[in-house]
């Protein structure tokens, strides 16, 4: 399945809840939520305590992004305050299959993102734990930068490697997606997608989201997880 996930790094801050509504009605399965402590990358945006205030008002399903160091240290927070989706930096300090194993323990869905730098290669022992992988599509830190365009090849390198291994997993893409390079990223073999600037800052969210939905079509990767993130039956602890 095709998903949306606009990140609220784009939005109006003052009116997260609303802005959240916006897009869930504009047609986003997911929101993307960016965290980051100022360390791991070199920008701070905002912790557990905001998400939970989101949490309330609305079910949409919670991708969170976490660019911290120590990631498995604050799995428990973010959880707790209703992320459904914990995706982590393979290049955090943390070993990785200790914070997959950590996340899964929890029931909540795993991701692990890598930064333009990593080779595809580095996801390959963990693809099989994985619900998700994230290829950053921009270095991680901000949001408005403009696609490294090298780095959808990371994309098919591994849709291929886990198709041929009959893995079905989700590939998301994150940083400077929009209509005119969407098809880079579905084609290559991208299922979710996350655009904030693209999303948060048009005129009419619907318009983009619709456009995006219409690419897909042409490239559809199902992921076969998508069952798992029906409404209502995504488990938080
Ligand atoms: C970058 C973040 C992205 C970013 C996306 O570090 O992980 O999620 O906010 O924003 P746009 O789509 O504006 O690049
Ligand atoms: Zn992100």
């Amino acid at each position: 399945m095709f998903i949306v996930s606009p990140s609220v790094l784009a939005s109006d801050f003052s009116q997260l809840g609303a802005e959240i509504k916006r897009v869930e009605k504009a047609g986003a399965s997911y929101v993307h939520l960016d965290i980051m402590d100022g360390h791991f990358v070199p920008n701070i945006s905002f912790g557990a305590p905001v998400v939970a205030s989101a949490r309330k008002k609305t079910s949409i399903i919670f991708d969170v992004h976490l660019m911290i160091t120590n990631p498995k240290r604050y799995v428990d927070d973010f959880l707790r305050a209703g992320a459904d989706i914990i995706t982590f930096h393979y290049e955090s300090d943390d070993e990785p299959s200790d914070v997959i194993q950590y996340i899964k323990s929890k029931e909540a869905r795993v991701g692990m993102a890598i930064k333009p730098a990593t080779p595809a290669e580095a996801v390959y022992p963990f693809l099989e734990a994985l619900d998700m992988v994230l290829v950053m599509t921009v270095e991680p830190g901000f949001g408005g930068q403009k696609i490294i365009p090298e780095t959808i090849e990371k994309v098919r390198a591994i849709r291929t490697y886990a198709n041929e291994r009959g893995i079905k997993i989700d590939v998301q893409v994150d940083g400077g997606i929009n209509n005119d390079n969407l098809k880079l990223a579905t084609e290559a073999g991208a299922n979710v997608i996350v655009a904030g600037s693209a999303v948060f800052n048009a005129p009419r969210a619907k318009d983009v989201i619709d456009k995006m939905k219409k690419t897909a079509e042409l490239y559809p990767f199902g992921s076969g997880l998508e069952e798992r993130f029906e409404k209502g039956k995504v488990r938080r602890i």
